[in-house]
């Protein structure tokens, strides 16, 4: 599904090196978390993903859906099925939520829906996440607090079924109980649809107590320095995220 080898990218107005040798690859059906303090590069991760244009990839290589990611472009990217839920979802003016979901299924699928039906089945997913069905006729992320800007990254999430999801601190912004009906909607959806490849980001392992990571990783500075299940999440709960002498010598081999 995703996969980067020695990657160094740069920011491109100011030159600074954000990521430095990352690597990572996910496959098809795995859940991967990457855990990091702030400044490590995390939301850069995701955001090269997708192409974004502030970013450039100086060194090595990422394949997306077996493409060379510096051959696509973000459009291209979320047609193919990759989806990020935005650590801050922007207010977009002038477009409503239902409008831009029904164009959005419409790239997708190329099949126009009935206004009616289609707005009958979000409502359902509305009630699921406990979420105003009056959002679907404002503008994007009007007047929502943060957690419900969260929860409406979700219900466009299951609306477009995507094959890769990167989750940029999807429990930031979401109180307990929120978070918790977040991910039980989030796992009814990956059990629906198992083969679906996950890339949670996140600073804390509470979230990884409601969506089980295959893998978790510790990234430092740009890179990956440790690699392990979700005992390492708890170690880092404990420990936070200084380099040990141990990990530092993983990271050299
Ligand atoms: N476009 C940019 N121009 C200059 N510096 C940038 C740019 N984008 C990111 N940075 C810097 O790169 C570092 C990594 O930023 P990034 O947002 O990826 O961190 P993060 O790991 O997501 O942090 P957080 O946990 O706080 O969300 C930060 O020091 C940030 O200031
Ligand atoms: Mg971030």
């Amino acid at each position: 599904m995703l996969e980067m080898k020695h990657v160094t990218v740069e920011t491109v107005d100011i030159k600074k090196p954000i990521l430095k040798d990352f690597s990572l690859s996910i496959q098809e059906g795995e859940i991967h978390a990457i855990m990091g303090p702030n400044g490590a590069g995390k939301s850069t991760l995701s955001k090269v993903i997708f192409k974004n244009p502030n970013y450039e990839i100086k060194q090595g290589e990422i394949t997306l859906f077996d493409q060379d990611l510096k051959a696509l472009q973000t459009e291209q990217i979320a047609r193919m099925g990759a989806f990020l839920v935005l650590q801050d979802p922007p207010v977009i003016e002038g477009v409503s939520t239902s409008d831009f979901m029904r164009e959005a299924l419409y790239e997708k699928t190329k099949e126009r829906v009935n206004l009616y039906s289609f707005v009958k089945e979000i409502e359902k997913d509305c009630q699921k996440l406990s979420l105003k069905e009056e959002l679907l006729h404002q503008s994007i992320n009007q007047g929502l607090s943060g957690g419900e800007r969260k929860k409406n990254e979700l219900l466009q999430l299951l609306l477009l079924k995507p094959k890769l999801i990167v989750l940029d601190e999807l429990d930031s912004g979401l109180d307990v109980d929120s978070l918790k009906q977040v991910c039980k909607v989030f796992n009814d959806y990956l059990k629906e649809y198992p083969s679906t490849s996950v890339l949670i980001i996140t600073h804390y392992s509470r979230i990884l107590e409601y969506i089980h990571p295959d893998f978790v990783h510790k990234m430092v500075d740009g890179k990956i320095v440790q690699t392990g299940t979700i005992h390492l999440a708890k170690e880092i709960e404990k420990e936070g995220y200084q380099i040990n002498e141990h990990t530092k010598e993983q990271s050299h081999e």
